[in-house]
């Protein structure tokens, strides 16, 4: 950042205070805060006297510029991000895919995409093959390359999918490395089944068929087939996208049994019905096509709105995946090949404090916790990003909680013709946004610039806390006990 910040009088939250303070930005930094801090000539200052000020977003969550189903995803590091920081999140982890079956060069094709990045930025990535050199690869991009998370898709078969044993090799490789594995949980095979009696035997080709074929039992299949296999191997892991209340029903019970599951409902998830999917305009509909799919609202949604609150579910993400309306006319005869993904970037903030901090569900510092700073511990970022301190960076946005509009592709960021929370009425409106210091988004204004953004490496987490000193501790054991006992040790371990 520039020259010094001072932000004035606003209520400042962090997930486990609300005080009303000033905050002195120094070098990109939060560097003092106080109750009055005086402004030298040098200083400028933003009045957020009855505004909140709250950590920059962090969207766990994010496929910029992703090639998928034939097409690749239409905001690019530059639009995402701008449109991203009009909506007050400072950071992303976006999915990088490999490239040739290298994992390295999908790293490296990723880096190359964020050279346009306007805002910081980390990266999983996906496992989508099992053998020697991805697990080779995955190890030196864990050590060396800050990628500490790595999905395994159970769904989009004879594309991304990987079979069960591969997912074993895949848990029990980034226990190892100390990565945290996530999952796509859906019954890919089950899907394919599913596909092609709704569209080849009952004949419904249009959106709707999407809706159809990935019912919400194959989603809870596939996540408590997930959980059971990560705590078979006694790792943690981590369910991206969670959309039906079955699916958080498994991740509530296995967090009640002690098992290390974080589960992660989207924007879209929470706020949406699946109803848009039968809309008879075509353009709606397909935009509103992801996978899983977004579920029923008075079910499913409110269940996951209600988990959110109680903690069994722990940050929400966006799956920010974009297709404009000519890209998703690819599938206008066939839902089976429109391309699967939602926006959400720019609306994640403004939806979730219309929707849980106005109704009263949650409180202002429980909405910093599942926006910023679950996500920021979760993937071994904390305290740099995700709170307000004293020597963290100074990415922060302010809150205006009596600024009511209307979300509008036309008046939106993002390259997207389209946006599924077209018409929301928001009440509460990121008004001010800075990164690392520099006022990006102000007064309706984005004052940005590409390649200001930071990669941050996310680090790998620490074997005991991942048990990764068990396999040892077990095999010492079964060295002390009858040498019959030594192969039960090793597999009950
Ligand atoms: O439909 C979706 N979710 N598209 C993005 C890829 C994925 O599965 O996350
Ligand atoms: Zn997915
Ligand atoms: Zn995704
Ligand atoms: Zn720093």
């Amino acid at each position: 950042g520039g020259g010094k910040l001072l932000i004035k009088g606003g209520i400042v939250v962090n997930e486990d205070v609300e005080m009303i303070s000033d905050i002195l930005i120094d070098n990109g930094h939060i560097q003092l805060i106080a109750t009055e801090i005086a402004a030298d000539s040098e200083t400028r200052v933003v009045d957020a006297r009855g505004k909140y000020v709250m950590p920059g977003g962090i969207d766990p969550h994010t496929h910029l510029e992703m090639p998928f189903m034939g097409e690749v995803a239409c905001d690019t590091f530059a639009t995402g991000h701008q449109a991203a920081l009009a909506g007050g999140t400072t950071m992303h982890i976006d999915f990088a895919l490999p490239v040739d079956g290298s994992l390295v060069k999908g790293w490296e094709e990723w880096r190359k995409k964020a050279a346009k990045a306007n805002m910081d930025y980390g990266f999983h990535m996906a496992v989508t093959a099992w053998n020697d050199k991805v697990a080779e690869e995955m190890e030196y991009l864990a050590k060396n390359k800050g990628v500490n998370s790595y999905k395994f898709f159970m769904a989009y078969k004879g594309a991304l999918m990987v079979t069960d044993e591969q997912l074993v090799e895949g848990f029990r490789h980034c226990k190892k490395i100390g990565a945290l594995a996530q999952v796509h949980a859906e019954n890919g095979d089950a899907v394919a089944a599913g596909q092609k009696y709704i569209a080849e035997e009952l004949q419904i080709l249009g959106p709707e068929g999407h809706a159809l074929s990935r019912p919400a039992i194959l989603e809870v299949e596939a996540t408590e087939r997930a959980i059971n296999l990560a705590a078979w191997v006694n790792t943690p892991l981590y369910v991206v996208h969670v959309m039906s209340k079955g699916a958080m029903e498994a991740v509530a019970r296995a967090r009640q049994a002690g098992y290390r599951i974080i589960g992660e409902p989207t924007a879209a998830g929470l706020t949406l019905d699946e109803s848009k999917m039968w809309d008879p305009d075509f353009k709606t509909a397909a935009a509103h096509v992801m996978s899983p799919p977004i579920r029923k609202h008075d079910v499913d949604g409110i269940a996951l709105q209600n988990a959110l609150k109680n903690r069994v579910l722990s940050l929400v993400a966006t799956d920010h995946a974009v297709f404009n309306s000519t890209q998703k006319a690819k599938g206008k005869h066939d839902f089976r090949v429109l391309p699967n993904g939602v926006n959400g970037l720019e609306e994640r903030i403004p939806v979730l404090w219309t929707t849980m901090v106005n109704t009263g569900k949650i409180t202002p510092m429980d909405f910093v916790r599942i926006t910023s700073t679950e996500a920021a511990r979760i993937f071994n970022v904390y305290p740099q990003k995700g709170v307000i301190r004293e020597g963290s960076d100074a990415d922060l946005y302010v809150l205006d909680p009596t600024v009511e509009y209307t979300i509008s592709p036309q008046t939106h960021h993002s390259a997207l013709d389209t946006n599924v929370f077209e018409g929301i009425k928001c009440r509460g409106k990121v008004v001010t946004t800075i990164s690392r210091g520099d006022i990006v988004w102000d007064n309706n204004q984005l004052f940005t610039k590409d390649g200001r953004g930071q990669y941050i490496e996310t680090k790998p987490f620490s074997p005991y806390l991942f048990g990764g000193l068990e396999q040892e501790e077990a095999l010492k054991r079964a060295e002390m006990n009858a040498p019959v006992k030594r192969n039960l040790d090793k597999i009950y371990a």
